[in-house]
């Protein structure tokens, strides 16, 4: 393809990109809209740029051909030999860096072309989960709050708390499974829904670590204002270097032998800031801790590191199954899966919370 071809190519991806964000515009509603108009604008400036920087380079070359070009006309006959012989190789040098810059063009040009593609293909289906993620979390906090009456306002969800979604799965993880002790890495609405969960069951405890300790006094007061205290323990633990196999990550300060066997990991903390894989030494970490037949729920499971989180926990536990959570979470275990479990009838009257669980030694 020549370099005229590839740059009308070029063009005709920024008209198909701004024909896509003009029917997306039509087809879905303004919050999607903005978003989707922003991403395609970014896009399509990124395009503008590496266009210009493109010419820029083209137009260089073409000046240092036309030189060469010029040097050799100029050169009549009355030219001796060597002078001719010493204009054709400055000429050929020329002709070979403008081979080499072409080169290098053309790639860019296909990387270019390849990045746009992906680019449309990512936000064609960001658009289409956008259209249903709405009603996807409506339904989920309805299933919520039908099945619990809450004491106070609740605390929000979606941002940096789960979404309904998530919470729904974990909170019927908790009926089927029964767990006797959940773990949870970072704190925060969802204790408030794993206690509540918990307190339905009439057994149980939620012990959650938060790095940061407001985010974790604050957990506390929403778990009290729900009366939900005796179910649940927040942990201020700050991130500490910790040695893993991917080299040394910010991870819990947590003293193992304070933790009873778990049943249920929740892993929704450190935040993403705090590192790449900041999730990732949860497993590896309280791998002692985990019961033979502990579930374990990852959020955020469609970012990139917590996808490999999850990849490398299968291998280092040998799990059998992973599930999907509406593209949010991934639920991960081994044995079979407790959503095909029956859920026992909770206890009819109030239960007394248990007593702190046992830890280790004491079992
Ligand atoms: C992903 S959040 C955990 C959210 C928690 N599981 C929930 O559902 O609410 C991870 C950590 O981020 C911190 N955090 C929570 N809310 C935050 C906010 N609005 N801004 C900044 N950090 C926040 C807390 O320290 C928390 O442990």
């Amino acid at each position: 393809m020549s370099t005229h071809r590839r740059i009308q190519a070029l063009v005709a991806v920024l008209a198909v990109a701004g024909g896509t964000s003009m029917a997306i515009l039509d087809a879905l509603g303004a919050a999607a809209a903005v978003l989707t108009g922003g991403a395609l604008l970014v896009l399509m400036i990124q395009l503008w740029h590496q266009n210009r920087v493109l010419g820029s380079k083209l137009d260089a070359v073409q000046h240092r051909l036309a030189t060469g070009i010029e040097k050799l006309v100029e050169a009549d006959r009355s030219t001796p030999y060597s002078k001719l012989a010493s204009a054709a190789a400055t000429l050929q040098v020329e002709v070979g860096a403008l081979r080499t810059s072409l080169s290098e063009i053309g790639d860019e040009l296909r990387e270019l072309e390849g990045d746009a593609q992906q680019q449309r293909a990512r936000l064609r289906r960001e658009v289409r989960s956008l259209r249903h993620e709405p009603l996807t979390q409506s339904q989920a906090l309805t299933q919520l709050l039908g099945a619990f009456t809450p004491d106070a306002p609740l605390p929000p969800v979606g941002g940096w708390a789960m979404e309904p979604t998530t919470l729904v799965e974990i909170v019927d993880l908790i009926a089927r499974v029964q767990p006797q002790v959940v773990l949870e890495c970072g704190s925060g609405t969802s204790t408030v829904w794993i206690a509540q969960a918990l307190r339905r069951n009439g057994s149980g405890r939620v012990i959650s670590l938060d790095h940061d300790a407001e985010y974790a006094h604050s957990t506390r007061t929403q778990l009290a204002r729900h009366s939900l205290s005796d179910w649940a323990e927040v942990r201020y633990a700050p991130l500490v270097p910790t040695a893993t196999e991917l080299g040394e990550k910010h991870w819990y300060e947590v003293d193992l032998e304070s933790i009873p066997k778990i049943d249920l990991l929740v892993v929704d903390g450190p935040p993403e800031g705090t590192g790449e894989m900041a999730r990732y030494p949860a497993v590896p970490v309280l791998s002692p801790r985990l019961s033979a037949s502990a579930v374990i729920v990852l959020d955020d499971a469609h970012r990139r590191d917590e996808r490999e989180a999850a990849r490398l926990w299968t291998d280092q536990l040998g799990l059998d199954w992973s599930r999907d959570i509406a593209g949010r979470a991934t639920v991960l275990g081994s044995g079979p899966d407790p959503a095909n479990a029956s859920v026992p009838k909770p206890p009819s009257t109030a239960v007394a919370p248990p007593a702190p669980a046992a830890a280790p030694g004491h079992e």
